[in-house]
């Protein structure tokens, strides 16, 4: 199997590179990423010496980028993407880059380079908006509502829209909150580790009673690798934890687990347009045999661990760049 994984630097993409090659030394890996912020080299040392791995510094918005890699791929994993929420409301520009015209230049480069490949998309549950009550089935309708979320809706009804018109061959995941080892610190998890770990003050939007549907990453790339083997073609799949949380609940956890006083949680001024809830229903994948593999506080035990093992993974990330972006958003908040 020939393999060209876009974004494969960055968190998801980069635990789906090292769970591939680990699990299948034989097949060729070619990584593409522009290494934006949350993309790092790093993330791909343990797979970087082996033979069939190809790392490639380039953008997915640019066809000249993608077009040559295409020839005898079978599939194109699009992890490439811009994804925090909250620095697409302070500028979304990126995101419609990358998340919408991002994803129409793998295609149509496809089209033209690799007319027997397939896309497997990687979505957000954040496509269909907050949802109150119940859990979300492929079938409901989109209706994102922040730019981020807006993006990645965008994105995803192109390749539906090339499935429909072009017979495209791709599938649509939409995972929810992933959450592990590697992830940047400025996501809900992680930032909370590493605040906590640095003795900084830990700021919960709002009442802190939103909730997510948490998932680990390497029960992700299960369920990717299934959808790869034994996904229908044109389909979309859910991949939800099933593990529903409310923020303040994760919190407190992450102080128990570091021996950190609550106190350390600070209520913040919310973030604008915050989705209250996602859930979603994982019917679809789990009849093709998927389940998460360990119950939620497990993984974040093991989560915090890696972030107490890995400070020198993590540390430089929260300097330069991302301390002006922590600055800028939170200044006012904390
Ligand atoms: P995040 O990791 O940004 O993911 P999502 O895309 O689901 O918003 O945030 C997860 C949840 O944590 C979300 O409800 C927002 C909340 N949150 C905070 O309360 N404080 C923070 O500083 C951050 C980054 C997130």
């Amino acid at each position: 199997m020939n393999l060209l994984i876009t974004g494969g630097a960055g968190f998801i993409g980069s635990n789906f590179t090292r769970y591939i090659a680990r699990k299948h030394p034989d097949w060729k890996i070619i990584v593409l990423d522009k290494l934006n912020y949350r993309g790092r080299r790093e993330n791909l040392l343990e797979v970087e010496g082996r033979l069939k791995f190809h790392f490639i510094h380039g953008d997915i918005c640019i066809e000249g980028d993608v077009a040559p890699l295409l020839p005898g791929i079978d599939w194109v994993i699009n992890f490439a993407a811009e994804t925090f929420v909250d620095r697409s409301i302070m500028s979304a520009n990126d995101f419609v880059r990358t998340d919408v015209l991002g994803v129409f230049t793998i295609m149509e480069a496809m089209r033209e380079h690799s007319p027997e490949g397939r896309l497997l998309h990687l979505s957000t549950d954040e496509v269909y908006g907050e949802i109150l009550k119940g859990k979300a089935g492929e079938d409901w309708p989109l209706a994102p509502r922040n730019p981020y979320s807006a993006s990645k809706a965008g994105g995803e009804m192109l390749v539906s829209s090339y499935i429909n018109t072009h017979n495209f061959a791709a599938i649509i995941a939409r995972p929810s909150n992933n959450f592990g080892p590697h992830q940047f610190p400025e996501n809900f998890i992680p930032l909370f580790i590493t605040n906590a770990l640095e003795k900084k003050p830990l700021p919960l939007y709002g009442d802190g009673r939103q909730v997510r549907d948490w998932l680990f990453v390497e029960d992700c790339c299960v369920a990717l690798e299934m959808l790869m083997e034994k996904g229908e073609l044109g389909e979309v799949y859910n991949i939800g934890g099933g593990e529903e949380r409310e923020n303040i609940l994760v919190a407190e956890l992450i102080c128990q687990e570091l021996g950190v006083d609550k106190k350390a949680i600070k209520l913040v001024k919310d973030r604008p347009g915050h989705d209250r809830r996602y859930a979603l229903d994982s019917g679809r994948l789990a009849s093709l045999g998927w389940a998460p593999s360990k119950p939620f506080e497990e993984r974040l035990t093991e989560t915090v661990r890696w972030y107490v093992e890995n400070v020198d993974w993590w540390k430089p990330l929260k300097s330069g760049e991302y301390k002006e972006f922590y600055r800028q958003w939170y200044g006012e908040r904390l």
